[in-house]
């Protein structure tokens, strides 16, 4: 069952006068219960705009200039006030890259969980000292942090627990979804790859929705269901409901993003950076946006822009010769990408 439904989602930063930067252009995804979804591109695409266009936490100088967001078939995307409230309650929650910037630094954790939950009030109760505390080690506990943790300032954790505490946080409200954002980037490896295992544990655990943001195609792959891919504000590849492997058929930027990554079980690895750089997305696109830096581009690619469309696997890719007929694709297979 849809959980979460995007049609033609276009945000647009105006951070001066006539100034407007296309971050998020026409974007269409939907999200099943219990999916765990990753979106990954370069850093600057659109990731987290778009995360926070489909939560409804879009801040100025950034808008949501058009596009439907139905959360359980409501759209939310013109909510306010209390109906917005009464939507987020239980309905969403973010977890940031930093949990630094999630957390209060002069609130101890015992009380910015009951703050969450005074403010939301659910069940409609007033939260005790005493159930504050026990729905705290409750939620600790869900995130591998003992209930000492309660009692301390941020700046008393550990980037590490810092990140847990945040999730904790996320977690209180029981939400449907959860929008994960760069949420390992912060640490050090060791750190990332424990707290990942605990996501994937909660997300399977737990049966929420997940949308994993993340730069890093190895994180993508190992954590979600399903992948993405995001380039110059417009998504340009959707696994639909495969699972993204290596080798498959992708689009020319999906397989550049491979070759950015290092599978740790292989023995010889020869790591490529992308050349070049992404678009200024303050500028329309009327040709492929990835065209300057591919390399099978040919004449249309330059003057046309390709369009989401079907391949056979129940996915999607933006490409004049990978997305179209399968018979292009393979001439673009041939033409040495
Ligand atoms: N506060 C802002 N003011 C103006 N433009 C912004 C702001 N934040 C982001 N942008 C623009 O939106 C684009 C997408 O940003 P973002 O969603 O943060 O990308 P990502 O999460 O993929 O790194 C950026 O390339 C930038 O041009
Ligand atoms: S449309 Fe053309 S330039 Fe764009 S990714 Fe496909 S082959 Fe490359
Ligand atoms: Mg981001």
């Amino acid at each position: 069952m849809i959980l979460l439904e995007a049609k033609g989602v276009n945000v647009v930063y105006q951070p001066g006068r006539g100034e407007r930067i296309w971050a998020v252009r026409d974007v269409s995804l939907s999200l099943e219960e219990g999916e765990f979804v990753g979106v990954v591109g370069e850093s600057g695409c659109g990731k987290s705009t778009l995360g926070f266009a489909l939560t409804q936490m879009l801040q100025p100088p950034a808008f949501l200039e058009s596009g439907v967001i139905e959360f359980r078939g409501v759209d939310i995307a013109g909510l306010r006030g209390e109906g917005l409230r009464h939507q987020r309650r239980r309905g969403f929650a973010v977890v940031l890259q930093s949990g630094m910037n999630a957390l209060n630094p002069v609130r101890t954790i015992h009380h910015q969980i009951g703050d969450v939950l005074q403010a939301h009030k659910l069940g409609g109760e007033h939260w005790s000292k005493d159930a504050v505390h026990d729905r705290g080690v409750e939620l600790l506990g869900m995130v591998g942090l003992d209930s000492s943790v309660l009692g301390r300032f941020p700046h008393e954790l550990s980037g590490g627990m810092r990140q847990r505490a945040a999730i904790a946080l996320a977690l209180a409200l029981e939400p449907e979804l959860i929008v994960f954002d760069e949420p390992t980037t912060a640490l050090d490896v060791i750190v990332q790859a424990a707290l990942m295992e605990m996501i994937k544990e909660l997300q399977r655990a737990r049966g929420f929705t997940a949308l994993l943001i993340s730069h890093d195609m190895s994180v993508v792959l190992d954590a979600t269901d399903r992948a993405i891919v995001m380039y110059a504000g417009r998504i340009v590849e959707d696994q639909g409901s495969m699972q993204m492997v290596q080798g498959g058929r992708h689009h020319p930027y999906t397989e550049a993003l491979f070759r950015c990554y290092a599978d740790p079980r292989a023995d010889d690895v020869v790591l490529q950076d992308i050349p070049g750089s992404p678009p200024d997305l303050s500028l329309p696109d009327s040709s492929c946006a990835f065209a300057p830096r591919c390399t099978i581009a040919e004449g249309r690619c330059w003057h046309e822009r390709p369009l989401l469309a079907e391949v056979g696997s129940g996915g999607a890719i933006a490409c004049h010769l990978r997305g179209s007929s399968e018979e292009s694709a393979m001439e673009g297979r041939q033409g040495g990408a």
